[in-house]
């Protein structure tokens, strides 16, 4: 069944694929934003305890949901369902995740045509386009529309593709590109006047932060976005897997590539504001934090871009390429979501189902787009504050609660045959049981 319906033809494939959704916006500009706004390295040190103790968990708990149901998000639940309530219940976490998906897709599209955009102005500037180079990064009705419709038709022609042509296959080319782009950029940063004092303020925690309620939330909510938590993405990149996978390794690695990244993506982008600052660039907001969210990526990094001269053209360049085929890799998994959704469950062609949910989340960017003031943050904060935790908890509720632990067992073993020996199998079952739903719960309850 599993070759019908699409499988990743090898294990590299498949962690590309699921880094690729994870290493995404989120890294490059959530984390460096987060760390920014955070005190610096104290917020590093939470996010990577917290990712591998809580996120990871619950990432694993959503990739063997699909692995063991073979299906969509809503029909793997099923199938460990036994009785009708708790159908009914797989179906309310199943589809929530489905329309989370769709709801970030709907604004990620967004952010990720303003990437296109900026990574275009040096190309103008360059063949003396003065008037095109503005246009492209002045906010506009017309520039949003089409830069948005550009990034949706580049995300539906890769998944009308399916599994192994579409997802696999652009992952494995765009994946070591992102990660040749970053080193290269990092490697530049680090050779000019300021980038220490930045890497100081990233290396060196101040301890007495790390407990801070507010950043112990950023740090969560950032590690689940960042693992594409809670959206039914991982449930059906799991259904991908082959059984012959090791699913405890392939879900650690997949969780070390992404902290790496984002790791890394800090190593460019805080030492970047420090050389900003070197070069005149005001990198403090009045209230003496550095400046974060958009001003950092959209005001902070091109003033420094500016001040490289000719090179800076380029350095821009390479940067907004690099986000923007991030941004890629991740909405490409969002689609495959609400795709394999209807494809499964309602029988249509992939093809046409493909670019039917696309242009359905394109009406919903323009939707935003009409009224971004206020469309924009309450979406994104509607999807990842409030639809992210409580489905990935739900998630967590489902293995923990309602799957046997004889058939969690079984579905782990393959693969994996010596798994109940291993430290993985003494923890994991219980952690999820416990831990990660009541963690879940504290953080999403005291960020309201
Ligand atoms: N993990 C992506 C990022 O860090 O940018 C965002 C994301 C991808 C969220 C896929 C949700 C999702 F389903």
């Amino acid at each position: 069944m599993a070759g019908s319906r699409g499988e990743f033809s090898s294990r590299i494939g498949f962690i590309m694929a699921a880094a690729g959704s994870a290493v995404g916006l989120g890294n490059i500009w959530g984390f460096p934003t987060q760390t920014a706004s955070n005190g610096g390295a104290a917020f590093v040190l939470v996010y990577l305890v917290l990712a591998f103790c809580l996120a990871y968990p619950a990432f694993m708990a959503e990739l063997l949901i699909g692995r063991y149901g073979q299906a969509n998000a809503v029909t793997s639940l099923q199938k460990m369902s036994r009785t009708v309530f708790h159908k009914r219940f797989a179906f309310v976490v199943g589809f929530g995740g489905v329309i989370c998906a769709a709801l970030i897709l709907s604004f990620y599209g967004i952010l990720a045509g303003w990437m296109i955009s900026y990574a275009i102005e040096p190309v103008a500037t360059v063949i003396g386009s003065d008037e095109a180079a503005s246009w492209v990064i002045a906010q506009s009705l017309p520039r949003n529309i089409i830069f948005t419709a550009i990034f949706m038709f580049l995300t539906v022609f890769v998944i009308r593709r399916g599994v192994e042509d579409g997802i696999e296959k652009w992952s494995k080319r765009l994946m070591p590109l992102l990660l040749t782009l970053l080193i290269i950029l990092i490697a530049y940063v680090f050779t000019l006047e300021g980038a220490s004092e930045g890497l100081n303020a990233y290396l060196n925690p101040d301890i007495s932060r790390v407990l801070e309620p507010d950043l112990l939330i950023s740090a969560l909510g950032q590690a689940f976005f960042s693992l594409s938590l809670g959206t039914s993405v991982m449930v059906i990149y799991g259904s991908y897997i082959s059984k012959k996978e090791n699913l405890v390794t392939l879900g650690a690695q997949v969780t070390f590539i992404d902290v790496s990244i984002a790791f890394l993506a800090g190593l460019l982008i805080i030492p970047a504001m420090y050389v900003a600052q070197a070069q005149g660039v005001a990198i403090f907001a009045e209230d003496g934090s550095l400046i974060s969210g958009s001003g950092l990526v959209f005001t902070v990094l091109p003033s420094l871009f500016e001040s490289m001269g000719a090179m800076g053209l380029f350095v821009a360049f390479a940067f907004f390429v690099l986000m923007s085929v991030a941004a890629l890799t991740s909405s490409i998994s969002m689609l495959e979501g609400p795709v394999s959704y209807v494809v499964e469950r309602h029988n249509i062609e992939r093809k046409k189902a493909t670019t039917f949910i696309g242009v359905l989340i394109f009406l919903m960017s323009v939707a935003i787009i009409s009224n971004i003031g206020v469309m924009l943050d309450f979406i994104a904060t509607l999807a990842t504050e409030y639809g992210q935790p409580i489905i990935a908890m739900l998630c967590c509720v489902f293995v923990g609660w309602i799957w046997h632990r004889s058939e969690i067992l079984k579905e782990l073993q393959q693969g994996n045959e010596q798994v109940e020996n291993t430290l993985f199998w003494k923890i994991w079952p219980w952690y999820t049981k416990f831990i990660c739903p009541t963690a879940i719960l504290i953080v999403f309850v005291h960020s309201l």
